[in-house]
């Protein structure tokens, strides 16, 4: 049995027990443990996405039935840590039903570009909101003692060749905006696991990356629960171990390579002694599944969406709708309610738009084409998204246009009502060319499986909505300081450095189409009296128009000394607070160190400058209500004047400018030839064996994909990744591999040899 202390645990285990414990056993366990079972880990991260088919594959197909809560995108615009925690608690009892140890989330990647095909699963272009909620639902799937893995360690940004480039970021923007989210949740919630990302940090797979996993991971955010790969996350098992990554999952046959190193003496035992260790944490910490909880959730993913859903317009008061009105309803009534890929989950139940009507006895019309008895609705909701296809893991967008069918019913509609409401259902960002011509729209983000219950109570203002944007909404995409992705496979220069999101909208005065934190209500607050006494800052909050509802009020700091090249403002704090009309309460926020803070890339550490700082209170970014400085005595940092201070344009920062940012030569885009495990796929076209190799590749690949669109995503995500990527679920040992990449390097009779044999070990092993 497991005891309590591992280090007595340890001494129970052989060299190849240790050396399979840090490998999964199939695609979502791990070995067992003495008398222990493996553990199973299951993605997440908006339900319990448990496969029933023993492990064996990666299991896209149909899992157990679990709650769909909204995707992390919506549920960000909660501005709520304690529904998090909420949500991250049910989760979590879902987990134990279904015998699930660890789920694979929160997915807490910063939203850099509109076009990431992942954004749906992040919840945020802003890393103290992420950090802040992924706090509080790792904190609330940990209260079910059900272990959480924050994902993905650090810089996956985008989908584009994820699994072989090289995010190349300056330091400062590196610890103030990507590992920012991370450093928060660590400290705030300590998650017992944390996913190593796909891509390259520094030149180096993040999976392999000693700078990651050890002197910041561990030395500086002092992380104390296991690393784990992403699946297929690992090129070469013995270097991941030396730099720190525990577990690699899914399962393959690297505990061999783990071995034979251990055997010529390039691993010392101590080494694979501390990542067991860490594995067997896991082991204690696990949940138990004797106390089946068998709550349903359904109410609580109602509300989610409910405090998610946001009102971007609302011209004449065209909502909430009344009751006794007549509705025309156009679109796809049937809404999105999650994205695709490994975050997919089978809905328990999923609420329908229409039937909300019927049940409520409304009059209404579903109209499939426009006729003229739309002039004699009162209004009109009118259904726009994108398809499933566009908003995927594993595929960027090009663009961020909504179907030009979508675009033309709305123009039509609004030629011949003045009513018209747009119901958008999009896990994140597109560009909407029709705001001026309609009433009202209602951004649903990808809800979950009560979005169209949620939907419908907003509309009749059954409840006010009191969703806030996450991240910021632009005109069109051209906007975006990222707004191309797949220069190169091999590197992405984040040149924007710490102007991310409203950070690079409001020093270059950019005005966006909806910005970051807005979001409407059908009642109407006022902000009042700000003062600051003895470091805490008070301000009044009154609800003066004609229903209850919620606002969010957001603290952001502005610093005044312009030697120290920063963002306009910062979001530092926020508060969700709900009021009856009439209503008006005292809010206060402790002013902390963390509000004015830097990240020094001389001393390498957080600082705090002096000078004159501003203290603002806003319903958005763009929306400042209220402000009060604030000085710190202390020497102001002064910073040499670099293309930064005064930005204007993402364009005008050459290579140059950023290599001085930099700080460091950058690291070299590899070889193309002589091919390696780690060489994209599209680079082995170059060789007519290549070319043979990718056409058989493809061709199986079509076989598998039921449309079209499946098949461009694989084929998107094939040549896009690593030779290795053939490795998994094959059962080849890294050794074996290598023989395919001798074959297509020309080294054909070696290759075969190399590909056949097996590893002496694994005969041994075998006996
Ligand atoms: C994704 C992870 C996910 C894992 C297991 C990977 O492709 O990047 O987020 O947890 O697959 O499904």
């Amino acid at each position: 049995m497991i005891s309590n202390d591992v280090k007595e645990d340890l001494k129970k285990l052989s060299l190849e027990e240790k050396a399979k414990l840090l490998v999964g056993a199939d695609f979502w366990h791990t070995y067992p443990f003495l008398d222990e079972k493996g553990l199973c880990l299951t993605d997440g991260p908006h339900g319990v996405r448990m496969q029933n088919n023993g492990g064996k594959d990666v299991g896209l197909k149909e899992s157990i039935p679990a709650t769909c809560f909204p995707t992390a995108s919506c549920l960000a615009c909660s501005f709520d840590e304690k529904l998090l925690y909420e949500v991250g608690k049910a989760i979590a009892s879902e987990c134990i039903d279904q015998e699930v140890d660890m789920l694979l989330g929160p997915g807490i990647n910063i939203k850099r570009s509109p076009l990431c095909g992942r954004n749906f699963e992040y919840y945020s272009e802003d890393p103290y909101l992420a950090g802040k909620l992924a706090s509080g639902f790792v904190q609330g799937v940990q209260s079910q003692n059900v272990l959480a893995c924050l994902k993905h360690f650090a810089c996956n940004n985008q989908e584009y060749a994820r699994m072989v480039n090289d995010s190349i970021v300056d330091e400062r923007a590196l610890f103030e905006i990507y590992l920012k989210p991370f450093e928060i949740t660590i400290t705030e919630a300590s998650p017992k696991a944390i996913m190593c990302s796909y891509n390259k940090i520094y030149g180096i797979l993040a999976s392999e990356n000693p700078i990651l996993l050890k002197e910041i991971l561990r030395d500086k955010f002092k992380f104390e629960g296991s690393v784990i790969s992403d699946w297929g996350a690992v090129s070469k098992r013995v270097n991941a171990l030396k730099a720190g990554l525990d577990l690699e999952m899914p399962g393959s046959l690297s505990y061999v390579d783990i071995l034979s190193a251990l055997e010529n003496k390039t691993l010392d035992e101590a080494t694979l002694d501390h990542a067991v260790e860490s594995v067997l944490r896991l082991y204690q910490a696990r949940p138990n599944f004797k106390e089946k909880k068998n709550l349903s959730f359904h109410t609580l993913a109602k509300q989610a969406a409910l405090e998610s859903i946001v009102l971007l317009k609302n011209e004449n008061q065209v909502l909430p709708l009344n009751l006794t009105e007549k509705i025309g309803i156009f679109g796809n009534p049937v809404m999105r309610i999650q994205g695709a890929g490994s975050s997919k989950v089978n809905p328990k139940q999923v609420d329908s738009f229409l039937d909300c009507f019927r049940k409520e006895k409304i009059h209404f019309k579903y109209f499939e084409t426009i006729t003229d008895e739309v002039k004699q609705m009162d209004k009109v909701i009118c259904f726009v998204g994108l398809s499933s296809i566009k908003e995927i893991e594993g595929k960027d967008r090009k663009d961020l246009k909504l179907d030009e069918e979508d675009i033309d019913l709305v123009y039509e509609l609004s030629k011949l009502h003045s009513n018209v409401i747009v119901v958008l259902t999009t896990g994140s960002v597109v560009e909407i060319p029709f705001i001026d011509n309609i009433s009202s729209l209602v951004l649903t983000y990808l809800a979950g499986e009560a979005s169209a219950a949620a939907l419908y109570d907003i509309l009749y203002n059954k409840a006010n909505p009191s969703g806030h944007l996450a991240e910021t909404w632009i005109k069109k995409l051209e906007d975006s300081p990222v707004y191309d992705f797949g220069k190169s496979v091999y590197q992405t220069f984040y040149r924007e450095s710490i102007f991310v999101g409203y950070r690079y909208y409001d020093k270059v005065g950019i005005q966006p189409l909806f910005p970051f934190g807005y979001g409407l209500s059908y009642t109407q607050f006022k902000l009042s009296g700000i003062e600051i006494k003895e470091n805490i800052l008070y301000a009044k909050i009154k609800n003066i128009g004609l229903y209850k509802g919620k606002e969010v009020v957001q603290l952001y700091v502005r610093d005044l000394n312009e030697q120290l090249v920063r963002p306009v403002r910062e979001l530092k704090a926020f508060q969700k607070v709900e009021l009856a009309p009439n209503e008006e309460i005292e809010i206060t926020f402790e002013i902390q160190v963390s509000f004015f803070e830097y990240y020094d890339v001389l001393e390498k550490k957080f600082k705090i400058s002096g000078g004159t700082y501003i203290l603002e209170l806003g319903t958005s970014s763009r929306d400042i209500l209220l402000s009060k400085e604030y000085k710190i005595n202390q020497p102001m940092k002064l910073q040499p004047t670099s293309i930064y201070h005064n930005l204007k344009s993402v364009k005008e920062i050459t290579k140059i400018d950023f290599e001085k940012l930099y700080g460091k030569t950058i690291p070299t885009a590899p070889k193309k030839y002589p091919f390696t495990l780690d060489s994209p796929m599209v680079d082995i076209q170059a060789k007519r064996i290549g070319k043979v190799f990718i056409h058989f590749g493809l061709k199986a690949l079509k076989k598998r994909s039921k449309t079209k669109e499946e098949y461009d995503m694989n084929q998107y995500t094939f040549l896009t990744g690593p030779i290795r990527m053939i490795g998994m679920g094959i059962q080849k040992t890294n050794h074996q591999l290598e023989g395919i990449v001798d074959i297509l390097n020309g080294k054909i009779f070696r290759g075969t040899i190399r590909f056949l044999k097996k590893d002496k070990r694994m005969k041994k092993l075998k006996q």
